[in-house]
């Protein structure tokens, strides 16, 4: 058996009673041809291995160098340095690997900026940024599923392949098996689908909202939780092409239990971050108080990551109306200085400058806005009394704008019909939707929170690109 070892974050814990271990791991830096300090991923800490004088032969040691990967055996031993409680005092170091300094992309003199790994994202797991944003992201995957799976919520898996258009925006990827060159026509020249390899013309998901509202009107409480895909060209820190998300369904759910549920369900990932992620947010926090360096005064952070994380845990969200949002914005500084670019008036979409303006400088934290205008959201939201807002629900979160879109969906089988057509939604194509409203139709809502925008603020990592590990955006498709 070859795995036979301990992980760096047990050792790190135990005392150190001469006990033999054996450890696993790649080379962080090896000072003085004795002190080699060893990273297992388990966590961002190090293990000092020390090799005595004598110990290896000229020639081993000079393969010990940054990004090698090694199996070291030895006693588990008081360390005399500062810095750590034990060491490893080692009895036989064996090469696993060997990794050329010269060509290593991270044996930098320099540290490397976040650009520059980017482009190096096959190996930026092995730094000390990487390795705790995708621990923080693995912790937060599991939190999740921890929180629906004990309120007894299903979790569904929603298609991956789909041919109706969710949200209505048309933002889609194209999934064909068609020629290019030889593309079969129908006699009026459009392509003609039924020659494709579904009989008609499909995409990839960008929602698994409406399969999981079928399972919401059996189980009462499901969620999704996959990736989805949109082909919106935009080159922003907050949009990737392929990003996942996370959509709960709730059948007996008005709007309001669905905000309670939304508020109730981020604190609950933000206080699983810290009760288990502590020394990887210490060491983000410390990061982000390094990135905020180059900024001037005004444009860093009011609070650091851990204490910004707690106060939106003690905090309740904001919460008010489109109606609201747009009065504030017209009442604001800001709009007489005329300091947005976008226009401000009822009926926009709010623009990311304004969500930010809301949450950042009015509210100073998260808000939740509702009553959207019926004519810039989706079909499915439910149409309000006034006949002109929609039960919808974004919330916004600082240093990050909308990080949650959901609504109360409409019930009512004729208003649904309407606002279809009045949408140009095709439907024939959607009686399978339309029936959960034939059949014991119940008030039920959902939202969708995406998740790459919930690590960021966990994180308090600037760019989408760097929270999940290979991000795809337009014009760029690497690993
Ligand atoms: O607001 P959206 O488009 O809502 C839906 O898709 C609904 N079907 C959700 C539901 O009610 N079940 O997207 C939901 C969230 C956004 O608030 C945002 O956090 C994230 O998904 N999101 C993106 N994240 C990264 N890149 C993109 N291009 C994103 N588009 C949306
Ligand atoms: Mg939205």
């Amino acid at each position: 058996m070859f795995n036979k070892r301990t992980k760096i974050k047990e050792l790190l814990s135990i005392e150190p009673d001469g006990r033999e271990v054996t450890v696993m791991g790649w080379v962080r830096s090896f000072r003085n041809n004795q002190f080699i300090a060893v990273n297992d991923g388990s966590t961002h800490q190090n293990l000092q291995v020390v090799v005595s004088l004598g110990l290896l032969n000229d020639e081993t040691l000079k393969r010990i160098t940054a990004g090698a990967s090694l199996k070291v055996t030895g006693e588990m031993v008081a360390s005399l340095g500062k810095g750590q409680k034990v060491e490893l005092k080692a009895n036989t170091v064996e090469i696993l690997g060997d990794c050329d300094p010269e060509k290593y992309p991270l044996q930098l003199k320099n540290r490397p900026t976040l650009e520059y790994l980017r482009e190096n994202a096959h190996l930026r797991f092995r730094t000390n940024t990487f390795g705790a944003v995708f621990r923080v992201r693995h912790s937060i995957a599991y939190a999740i599923h921890k929180f629906f799976n004990d309120k007894g919520f299903v979790y569904i898996h929603t298609p991956i392949i789909s041919a109706s258009d969710a949200e209505g925006a048309g933002e889609m990827f194209r999934v064909t098996t068609l020629p290019f060159d030889k593309t079969p026509r129908n006699d009026d020249g459009s392509v003609n689908f039924k020659e494709d390899f579904f009989g008609k013309s499909t995409n990839l998901t960008v929602s698994g909202q409406l399969e999981a509202e079928l399972g919401a009107t059996a189980f009462s409480d499901v969620y999704t939780f996959g990736p989805t895909f949109r082909a919106e060209n935009s080159n922003t820190t907050r949009h990737l092409a392929e990003f996942w998300m996370i959509e709960p369904e709730m059948a007996f759910y008005d709007i309001e239990d669905n905000m309670d549920l939304a508020e109730e369900f981020i604190k609950y990932i933000i206080q699983y971050a810290i009760d288990h992620n502590r020394e990887d947010l210490e060491l983000l926090a410390q990061r982000l108080i390094e990135e905020e360096k180059q900024l001037p005064q005004d444009k860093r952070s009011e609070l650091g990551l851990i204490e910004k994380l707690e106060f939106v845990l003690n905090n309740s969200f904001e919460r008010i109306t489109y109606t609201e949002a747009i009065d504030i914005l017209l009442n604001s500084n800001h709009y007489k200085k005329k300091k947005f670019q976008y226009e401000v008036k009822w009926g926009i979409d709010l623009q990311s400058e304004h969500e930010r303006y809301l949450v950042e400088k009015h509210f100073k934290k998260p808000v939740i806005v509702t009553g959207y205008p019926a004519a810039i959201k989706a079909f499915y939201m439910r149409m309000n009394e006034d006949g002109k807002t929609v039960a919808a629900m974004d919330i916004l979160a600082p240093g990050i704008g909308e990080i949650v879109g959901g609504s109360q969906r409409e019930e009512r089988y004729n208003k649904l019909i309407e606002r279809m057509a009045a949408m140009h939604v095709p439907v024939e194509e959607m009686q399978w939707y339309l029936d959960i409203r034939r059949f014991g139709s119940v008030p039920h809502s959902g939202f969708g929170l995406g998740f790459e925008r919930m690590v960021q603020f966990v994180t308090g990592m600037t760019n989408i690109r760097d929270v999940i590990p290979f991000a795809r955006t337009p014009k760029n498709c690497e690993f």
